[in-house]
């Protein structure tokens, strides 16, 4: 009797058992358990089971990302082919082992006029936990080629947004299908193009992502690149009289930092306020009594433009100028043509035209380059409550001595969100850090800026900011503080480590403070100790500024 109701038991508990983990099953990695669970108008390429400790890429082919993740977690790593009408694109996906799913699904981006999957960038989210995504965004190139966007719209169309949507969208009927449940959260991180590509998101996708984290965004591009072309024009030809001699870089970066630095309160190799920067140019120019060393008018006149608003010929408003601490060299430096980034986005996404002579251009390109908008590729629908209405929770940060894309056009783009979304309390829902120091997504020689954002790498650490991994100081455990648990970050906690690489050594730590707030050092205590610093109320910067000069 007794035995036999064991049995009964028994043989239902194994039922039960058997049932649920049947029910809660994973797919096997292998193309053909993936095939039933993908949209018709998607088909799989390849799953590949990577065991702990792995790499996995898509090698030289992918052109945008060529380096492989390396020191992988156990993982599952697919690669599909999403159909349009008259285009397709690939999805790569790294699915992490159950022992290490942390349930959270994550999105990264490309970079410049790029296609690729980016590995690399999924190799660090994984490290997290994340389900994670990037999509090849329809074509193969470097982040500097823009050639196959010839006579292509659909490709550009892909490339401008179209791509990242319905990348989002197969993975995460692929994610669901894996695990058995959809993910618990989506997210965003990329910095560059990859900040551009998020903000498309934000605008077009609101329910894609529930936090995204946006770095640098090129999100004015019919400006941006024309601005580009402007500036290396503005400094060209090379033996003309208004051309910045290569000699004088070292001398004006000394004397930007001379006036600069102090002026924001403490002298220490930072200019964390550049835009509210007093430079009187006057102190580079020739004299009677300077007469090495300096710049004469023509190239002054350069110099001024450089750091001053551009403005069509009727004194319209274009794009605003490098801050002062961002080196105008890597645009500007090319003795026989304005840099490739502004010239090629002329001849192959605007007129079309692979032979187009960048010596006639003037502003009315940057009128042609509105008209057209390539790809529906600006980000620049200003109304951000969707995104808000859904949930979503937005950081954006930008270096202040970037020199690629200038400082004051994310500035920009919080005054024009701000100016439509009248009577929002924006930081609800997005907040913006800029870094004092910081380049293009990365690096300072002096300043902390390690945030674990889009594109930063530390040698020798995995993810994360070694030492410190929290929401205090790391970017995406902030994003996900604040959609998981509604602590908004005041503020984010950049790092240096010695040499960028020793993760045993902590040169400085500084908080980077959501805009307009300031980091004002306390008057006492380590200067390289972040609670030497505090958060003070700033006053929003204003763009157009038209200073130098003029
Ligand atoms: C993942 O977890 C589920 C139960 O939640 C289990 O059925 C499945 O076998 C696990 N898969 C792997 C690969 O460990
Ligand atoms: C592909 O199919 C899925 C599922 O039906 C759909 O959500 C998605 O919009 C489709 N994507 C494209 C590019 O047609
Ligand atoms: C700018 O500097 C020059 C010389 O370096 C000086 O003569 C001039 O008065 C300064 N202008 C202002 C507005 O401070
Ligand atoms: C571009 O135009 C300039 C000025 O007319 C001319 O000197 C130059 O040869 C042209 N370049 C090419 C590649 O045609
Ligand atoms: C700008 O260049 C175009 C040719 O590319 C020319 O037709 C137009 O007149 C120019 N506009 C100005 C204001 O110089
Ligand atoms: C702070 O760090 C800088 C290097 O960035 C170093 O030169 C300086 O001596 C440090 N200051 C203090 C007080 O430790
Ligand atoms: C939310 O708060 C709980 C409790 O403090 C903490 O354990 C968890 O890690 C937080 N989640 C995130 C995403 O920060
Ligand atoms: C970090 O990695 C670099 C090479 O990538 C190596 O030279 C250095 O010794 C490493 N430092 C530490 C602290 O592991």
């Amino acid at each position: 009797m007794f035995t036999i109701r064991a049995f009964f038991v028994f043989a239902i508990l194994c039922l039960f058992l058997v049932r649920h983990v049947y029910s809660a099953a994973t797919l096997s990695c292998a193309k053909a358990a993936f095939v039933p669970h993908l949209p018709a108008n998607t088909t799989i390429l390849s799953a590949t089971v990577v065991t702990s400790g792995g790499s996995y890429g898509g090698g030289s082919q992918d052109k945008d990302f060529p380096s492989s993740a390396t020191g992988l977690p156990a993982l599952c790593a697919v690669q599909m082919q999403v159909y349009e009408a008259h285009s397709s694109y690939m999805v790569g996906l790294f699915l992490p082992s159950n022992a290490t799913y942390n349930e959270r699904f994550m999105t990264t981006g490309n970079t410049g006029f790029g296609g690729g999957i980016n590995w690399p960038a999924m190799g660090t989210f994984v490290q997290y936990g994340f389900a994670s995504m990037s999509t090849g965004s329809g074509h193969d190139s470097g982040a500097g080629d823009a050639s196959w966007a010839l006579n292509n719209p659909e490709a550009l169309t892909d490339w401008g947004y179209r791509a990242m949507h319905g990348s989002v969208l197969v993975a995460k009927q692929v994610v669901a299908a894996y695990y058995g449940s959809s993910q618990k959260f989506s997210y965003y991180s990329a910095c560059s193009g990859g900040g551009r590509q998020g903000l498309k998101e934000v605008q077009l996708y609101p329910n894609d992502f529930d936090g995204v984290v946006v770095g640098a965004p090129p999100w004015w591009l019919t400006h941006l690149h024309t601005w580009v072309v402007q500036i290396g024009k503005w400094n060209l030809p090379v033996s003309g009289a208004n051309r910045i001699p290569a000699t004088m870089f070292s001398p004006i970066k000394e004397e930007i930092y001379r006036q600069c630095d102090p002026q924001d309160g403490l002298t220490d190799g930072v200019i964390s306020a550049p835009y509210s920067c007093n430079f009187n140019s006057t102190a580079l120019a020739c004299s009677s009594t300077k007469t090495t060393s300096c710049l004469k008018p023509g190239a002054l006149e350069t110099f001024n433009s450089l750091y001053s608003d551009w403005r069509d010929p009727s004194g319209h408003f274009l794009f605003p100028p490098f801050a002062l601490g961002a080196d105008y060299d890597s645009l500007t430096s090319s003795t026989s043509a304005p840099s490739g980034f502004g010239t090629d986005f002329v001849a192959d996404m605007v007129v079309n035209d692979a032979n187009w002579n960048w010596t006639i251009f003037n502003t009315s390109i940057v009128t042609q380059a509105d008209k057209l908008n390539p790809g529906g590729a600006n980000a620049d629908d200003f109304d951000l409550g969707p995104f808000q209405a859904a949930g979503g929770k937005l950081i954006h940060y930008h270096g202040m001595a970037d020199s690629l894309i200038p400082t004051g056009s994310s500035i920009l783009f919080r005054e024009k969100v701000v100016e439509i979304m009248k009577g929002v309390t924006l930081n609800d829902f997005y907040r913006m850090f800029l870094i004092p120091g910081m380049g293009h997504c990365r690096n300072s020689a002096v300043a902390p800026w390690y945030i674990a954002g889009g594109g930063q790498t530390i040698a020798n650490s995995s993810h994360s900011v070694p030492g410190f991994s929290d929401a205090q100081h790391d970017v995406v455990l902030a994003v996900m503080a604040w959609v998981e648990n509604g602590t908004a970050p005041d503020s984010i906690i950049a790092t240096k480590f010695e040499g960028d690489d020793d993760i045993r050594t902590v040169v400085n730590q500084r908080p980077i403070c959501a805009y307009p707030s300031e980091a004002k050092y306390k008057g006492t205590g380590n200067v390289n100790a972040s609670s030497s610093w505090s958060c003070q109320a700033g006053s929003p910067i204003s763009i157009p500024q038209n200073k130098l000069g003029h």
